[in-house]
């Protein structure tokens, strides 16, 4: 039989064949594995063969994740952890040592900018940040010690792009390691290890789940990258749930289908915003207005369910927006079925000084929408009644 394409592989990568026969792949919810004997057991342990030991080393429906996300990605292998936040934390903390340097997109998700600022720097390990919008200054800010190069695109919440061939060849050229939070985008509508990424990493809680159900982190890449994140993760217990492995495993199955129609509806809400009045800057990736539109096209296949746009009366006006809202949800996440909008000044990045929050676009009256799967119509509607009844 010829190769399967990946989204066929997606479906039906089942981890274990069970005695029973269920279709659906059983939830392996078991702290611990048995073995025959002590021999086996003892070469489990020396890794001369492949078994489950402790759910918090594998677990079958943990390795199914990984794996379907792993073909979705073209990557060689992967590792899924309890939160995306621990896929990032493990990856920085089994690839960095003290006195090494990240170079990192200035505008990363907010828990990332933490993890940057305030934890790594107590064991030696320093950061500078790039601006996704000015290629031409990446290769000045590699230094001796850079070890690790961490790049979102697009970002959040300001929906600009990273051309990552060129990160790419830049890490290539100077031997650095690139990682890339594909959260956004997810794999089916971009695949950073083909532009030039060694890592690709997830917060599953986000799209893969797809419904706000479960948390869940995945990272994928070259296996020498993955072992070494394993091998932490295997010892310091950010070990993912094999009921959330399921629930996100099962969802996968459906990823493809669904990031088609939350992309469709999110070009469709960002066309009507264009035409409003008392609304500015609406980016979206594959909106032709957008500044890198022509990178979009080149280096993605969809434009995924992230727009944001401005809304007059600065942070005021952000806030009358946000309460004059009624059908689309007020909530801390993105990637669900239902449509949610939020208003970074005030929330997410409130704690920022506004220099900083301008220096990575999020300007006072910035909202930003997470489309989902309702009609577009509906969520139109919904949009129209709050911008004109926010209206100062
Ligand atoms: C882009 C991005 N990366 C990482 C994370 C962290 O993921 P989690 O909340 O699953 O730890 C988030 C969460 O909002 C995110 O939006």
């Amino acid at each position: 039989m010829s190769e399967r394409k990946p989204q066929t592989e997606a479906v039906r990568i089942q981890a274990e064949v069970s005695p029973h026969g269920e279709h659906s792949v059983p939830v392996y919810l078991t702290s611990s594995f048995v073995f025959d004997d002590s021999e086996e057991m003892r070469a489990a342990f020396a890794d001369e063969i492949d078994r489950n030991i402790y759910s918090r080393f594998t677990n079958p429906n943990v390795a199914e994740l990984a794996e379907k996300i792993s073909v979705l990605e073209g990557a060689e292998a992967g590792h899924a952890m309890a939160t995306g936040m621990a896929a990032v934390f493990t990856t920085f903390g089994a690839l960095l040592s003290s006195g090494d340097h990240i170079l990192a997109c200035r505008s990363l998700f907010g828990s990332t900018h933490t993890i940057l600022e305030k934890i790594l720097p107590r064991w030696g390990i320093t950061h500078t940040y790039f601006d996704a919008s000015d290629p031409d200054s990446w290769a000045d800010k590699v230094q001796e010690n850079t070890r690790l190069v961490f790049a979102k695109t697009p970002t959040n919440p300001a929906v600009d792009l990273v051309d990552l061939e060129r990160l790419g060849a830049l890490c290539q050229e100077r031997d650095l390691i690139l990682a890339v939070d594909n959260c956004f985008a997810t794999p089916v509508f971009q695949r950073p290890l083909k532009l030039g990424a060694h890592l690709s990493l997830h917060s599953a809680t986000k799209f893969i789940d797809g419904q706000g159900r479960v948390m869940g982190g995945v990272v994928v890449g070259r296996a020498d990258l993955v072992k070494k994140i394993f091998d932490l993760a295997r010892a310091t217990g950010p070990a993912l749930s094999p009921f959330n492995a399921w629930v996100l495993s099962k969802s996968v199955e459906t990823l493809e289908l669904r990031m088609e129609k939350h992309a469709q509806n999110a070009l469709t809400v960002a066309q009507w915003l264009e035409t409003q009045a008392g609304v500015s800057d609406v980016r979206y990736p594959f909106l032709p207005s957008h500044p890198q539109y022509e990178l979009a096209k080149r280096q993605m296949t969809g434009g995924g369910a992230i727009v944001s746009f401005k809304v007059e009366g600065g942070l005021e006006g952000g806030r009358r927006f946000m309460d004059a809202v009624q059908m689309c949800s007020l909530t801390a996440n993105l990637g669900d079925t239902r449509s949610i909008v939020s208003h970074p000044s005030s929330t997410t990045h409130s704690k920022l000084a506004e220099a900083d929050r301008l220096a990575v676009g999020i300007t006072p009256g910035l909202v930003r929408i997470s489309v989902g799967l309702e009609h577009p119509d509906d969520v139109i509607a919904d949009l129209a009644q709050a911008l004109e009844r926010s209206r100062g």
